[in-house]
């Protein structure tokens, strides 16, 4: 079993990605035996599709990696690295855009998004993101890739692009990776609008809990959020047609262990007056031991520069083979 996924250090953690992803990572690294390996990178060269000043990127990556860390990411079970200190992946991505068809990016829901109406304007590299992904997967013959909803189609592409190339070259390169997406919280919603995703893009800091949220901050956030004036019902297929209280029901019951119907049966009847506060206690008590962490990490750029250091040697060693042998396969090596 080889796990790997990438998540942007752009802005904060928040809890989406906690719950929707990284939540599973700390999982199956848990999990992993002797003959399995995780690896966890930080998307810094994604992260460029957004310009920021260099200074903050770097910033950023390290608050990352300290996010990381503190929600239980072990640096010495598994590979932690910043996707730039690793060139395979830029040089694999070159590559696969031989094989990636511009029908295919055109499809990415994604890339629509976020161009928005003015997609002329959109950089070329918010275009090709798809493929870079694809490159990291692929570069590492992973088999389990742990996202969120949203990366689904990704990864569809990625096994797309994997399939084309060991054809186009009679080669059996690459390995077709599986998504594991959670049940529960594969899609947590903004608080301010239960139809749109909980995302660090989000113009209002209100719209999502963020790890570096102190405990009156998320227990404002979670007593501010939009809901609607009815009260909860027994089961979870009364909350049909009710985003708002969809979103937070699934988020007490992630972060309980339970299910929507069983939050439900012990809410039913009550308003959002007696819910809301149980769901900020509830919040705050996972959340505070990983901010603790993560501030405790965040004053020491030197080991957190160390920790990624060791991870990108490790990454470039176990990246090597699969880009000599696609570098070969296409006829650019001998
Ligand atoms: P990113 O940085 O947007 O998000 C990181 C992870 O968090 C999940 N996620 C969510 N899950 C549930 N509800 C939400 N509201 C929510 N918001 C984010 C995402 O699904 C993701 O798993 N393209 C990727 C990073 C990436 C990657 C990869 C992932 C680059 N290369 C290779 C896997 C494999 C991204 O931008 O994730």
């Amino acid at each position: 079993m080889r796990v790997l996924s990438g998540i942007q250090p752009t802005g904060n953690l928040h809890l989406g990605n906690y719950l929707g992803a990284i939540r599973n990572w700390v999982r199956m690294q848990d999990e992993m035996d002797a003959d399995s390996q995780c690896f966890f990178f930080l998307a810094d060269m994604h992260s460029i599709t957004v310009h920021e000043e260099p200074a903050a990127r770097i910033r950023h990556v390290r608050d990352m990696a300290a996010a990381l860390v503190a929600a239980g990411i072990d640096p010495n079970r598994s590979v932690l690295f910043n996707q730039a200190r690793v060139p395979a992946h830029a040089e694999l991505c070159w590559l696969l855009n031989g094989t990636a068809r511009i029908g295919w990016l055109n499809r990415m829901t994604q890339f629509k998004d976020k161009a928005g109406k003015n997609r002329e304007s959109a950089s070329v590299g918010l275009y090709v993101y798809p493929v870079l992904m694809a490159a990291d997967v692929l570069l590492y013959q992973a088999t389990h890739v742990p996202v969120g909803e949203d990366q689904k189609q990704h990864l569809e592409l990625t096994r797309d692009l994997a399939t084309k190339f060991n054809a186009d070259f009679g080669v059996e390169l690459f390995t077709l990776p599986d998504p594991i997406i959670p049940k529960e919280s594969a899609r947590i919603m903004s608080l301010r609008d239960g139809t749109a995703k909980m995302s660090k893009s989000d113009p209002s800091d209100m719209s999502r809990i963020n790890l570096t949220d102190d405990d009156d901050a998320i227990m404002q956030k979670v007593k501010k959020a939009k809901t609607d004036p009815e009260p909860l019902p027994e089961s979870a297929e009364g909350l049909a047609g009710r985003p708002e209280a969809n979103n937070l029901i699934g988020i007490y019951a992630t972060l309980a262990g339970t299910t929507a119907d069983a939050v439900c049966a012990e809410f039913a009847g009550k308003g959002f007056g007696a819910f809301k506060p149980a769901l900020g206690e509830l919040l705050v008590e996972t959340l505070r031991p990983i901010r603790m962490r993560f501030m405790d990490l965040r004053s020491d750029d030197t080991a957190l520069d160390a920790i990624l250091e060791k991870g990108a040697a490790k990454a470039s060693a176990a990246a090597e083979p699969t880009l000599r042998a696609a570098y070969r396969a296409m006829g650019l090596m001998r």
